[in-house]
């Protein structure tokens, strides 16, 4: 029996994968499933692996850019409420890997739990945060991470205990294939104090950065010391466009893609950013996103 037919409830072929990513831009995906449950994840992991067919996970699609020829494989996406209960129980709150890291935050926000707050606005899925440690100046979602369920590539599930996790800028020992679950333990505050302080962040948040339009978050990190936005900022980058992806001119660590926007587009603009600040500025310039 083919994978497609054993499979055929969750798995689709040639699934465009750009309206499932922020930027809206790239190909499709040759197969795309979205298991219900954390066993049809497991058989489906098994089976590909078998096949000799690659994987890869797809979160809430924000830190990603997919090559406009699409990618060979199979996407796994965990979409189904299965991989998205959010649950607070004194200091700790669990979450599903595919569970959107706003919901958590504001969760944790209304229990009176701190320390994911300042992770407003960051948009994406619990998993995808943990495995970017994603964060901002306030903190990052590593510090306050105690226990992750995984499951491997080769289709094993296992708990990874605070101990064995290490995080660091934009990095996370967390690189198993998925993450299934997490749980946090956060600190004790009044929620209308905390929840002040959340507004606050948002306020700083929107008024700095291009939220609404389509694009991947900050696409370089940043440099030791120094901010990517700025650096890209004083080259004169701001506004620089190649087809329809542009230097936002709000804040240059973003690029903007417009409906006409390849994703060809958004990397060349990417090497001429890179080339133009080690040019002007002598600093190489990494990305932050995942390119596929
Ligand atoms: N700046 C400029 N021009 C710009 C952008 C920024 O001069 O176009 C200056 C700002 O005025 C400020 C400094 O650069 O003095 C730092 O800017 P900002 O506070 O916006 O922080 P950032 O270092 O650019 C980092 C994270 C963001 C996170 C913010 C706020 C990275 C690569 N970026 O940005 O994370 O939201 O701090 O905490 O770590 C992301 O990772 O996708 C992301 C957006």
């Amino acid at each position: 029996m083919s994978l497609l037919t054993e499979f055929e409830s969750i798995v689709r072929s040639g699934e465009p994968l750009a309206p499932h990513t922020w930027f809206h831009l790239g190909g499709p995906a040759e197969y795309f499933a979205e298991p219900r449950t954390i066993e049809e994840l497991q058989m489906l992991v098994r089976r590909s692996v078998d096949e000799g067919i690659p994987l890869r996970l797809l979160g809430g699609g924000s830190n990603v850019l997919v090559r406009d020829e699409g990618v060979p494989g199979m996407v796994v996406r965990l979409s189904a409420p299965a991989f998205s209960d959010i649950a607070a129980k004194g200091r700790r709150v669990t979450a599903g890997g595919g569970a959107k890291l706003g919901h958590l935050i504001s969760v944790s926000v209304r229990e009176g739990l701190a320390g994911l707050e300042p992770l407003v606005g960051i948009p994406g899925t619990v998993g995808g945060a943990l495995n970017g440690n994603a964060g901002s100046r306030g903190g990052d979602i590593g510090q306050w991470t105690c226990r992750a369920t995984v499951m491997t590539r080769s289709g094993d599930l296992l708990v990874r205990e605070r101990d064995d996790l290490t995080f660091a800028y934009r990095e996370s020992s967390l690189d198993e294939l998925a993450i299934v679950a997490a749980e946090f333990e956060l600190e004790q505050e009044d929620p209308e104090e905390l929840t002040k302080r959340m507004q606050k962040y948002w306020i700083v948040k929107k008024a700095a950065q291009p939220l609404g339009h389509q694009s991947a978050g900050c696409i370089f990190k940043n440099p030791r010391g120094m901010s990517a936005g700025m650096l890209i900022d004083q080259a004169g980058l701001k506004g620089s466009r190649v087809g329809g992806a542009e230097v936002s001119d709000l804040h240059a660590n973003f690029i903007v893609a417009d409906a006409s926007a390849t994703s060809q587009d958004v990397l060349r603009l990417i090497d001429l950013i890179r080339s133009r600040v080690a040019e002007r500025l002598g600093v190489d310039l990494e990305t932050e996103i995942e390119v596929w």
